[in-house]
């Protein structure tokens, strides 16, 4: 089932964004205080840990994952392809990957049309993303089109809550003001769906739930391409 608004047209390659708004939500998830670390740091560990190789990032953020992917984490000779377009993100990023070590590329476009060559990943990284592209379908056949044969494309990811539930009306219900409020996020969206329909050879996920109020269960897994 395709979620209602989920598909929006995505803008051209290459494009970035900036301005207060976005100005503003870059502080903001830059100064999360550790949250990032304390909610997700066990399963990074574990999904990103082992990458090498040339990893894409998308919707990299302030780079909470460079932590990660540096070989301190255990991941080896990571070449790490940062791609967001919100430019008040960069300097942070670049800050991130000086810290670890890491030898970055940061791409200003979206991940709907990745300016990168056919099959040149070995991974694909996405935390928190999903829920808030133009379109999941579009940046799902991106992944697997810059994908080597075999590369993981690795996800954590918050999902709408079962379908009955209370809390999935809730999600319904505030979905416009929480999108306006956290940059296009939408809460009710079934990412694992999305995901798991997608084309991928494999995908093995695990759901969980974080004291997280309306964007509180999540899946965090591996699809193979
Ligand atoms: C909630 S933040 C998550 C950032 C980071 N991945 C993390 O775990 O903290 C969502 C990120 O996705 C980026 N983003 C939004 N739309 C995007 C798109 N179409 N392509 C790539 N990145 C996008 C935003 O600029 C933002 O950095």
């Amino acid at each position: 089932m395709e979620i209602e608004g989920s598909e929006r047209t995505p803008p051209e390659a290459g494009e970035v964004r900036r301005g207060l708004g976005k100005a503003f939500f870059a502080w903001l998830l830059a100064h999360g205080g550790g949250t990032d670390r304390r909610l997700y740091g066990a399963r990074k560990r574990l999904l990103l840990g082992g990458l090498s190789g040339t990893v894409v990032e998308i919707g990299a953020g302030a780079g909470p994952n460079a932590e990660y992917l540096g070989a301190e984490a255990g991941a080896s000779g990571v070449r790490w392809i940062a791609v967001e377009p919100n430019v008040h993100f960069h300097p942070r990023l670049r800050r991130a990957a000086g810290a670890r070590g890491l030898d970055l590329e940061i791409v200003g476009g979206v991940a709907e049309r990745l300016p990168l060559a056919d099959a040149s990943a070995d991974a694909v990284v996405s935390t928190l993303v999903l829920c808030s592209v133009d379109s999941v379908a579009g940046v799902l056949a991106e992944v697997q089109r810059v994908l080597k044969p075999g590369g993981r494309f690795v996800f954590i990811e918050h999902v709408a809550a079962p379908e009955a539930s209370v809390l999935r009306r809730w999600q319904r219900r505030l979905r416009r003001p929480w999108g306006a409020l956290a940059d296009g996020c939408r809460p009710d969206q079934d990412t694992l769906a999305m995901i798991d329909r997608a084309g991928f050879a494999r995908v093995d996920a695990e759901r969980f739930h974080l004291r997280a109020g309306l964007v509180a269960p999540h899946v965090a897994g591996v699809a193979v391409r």
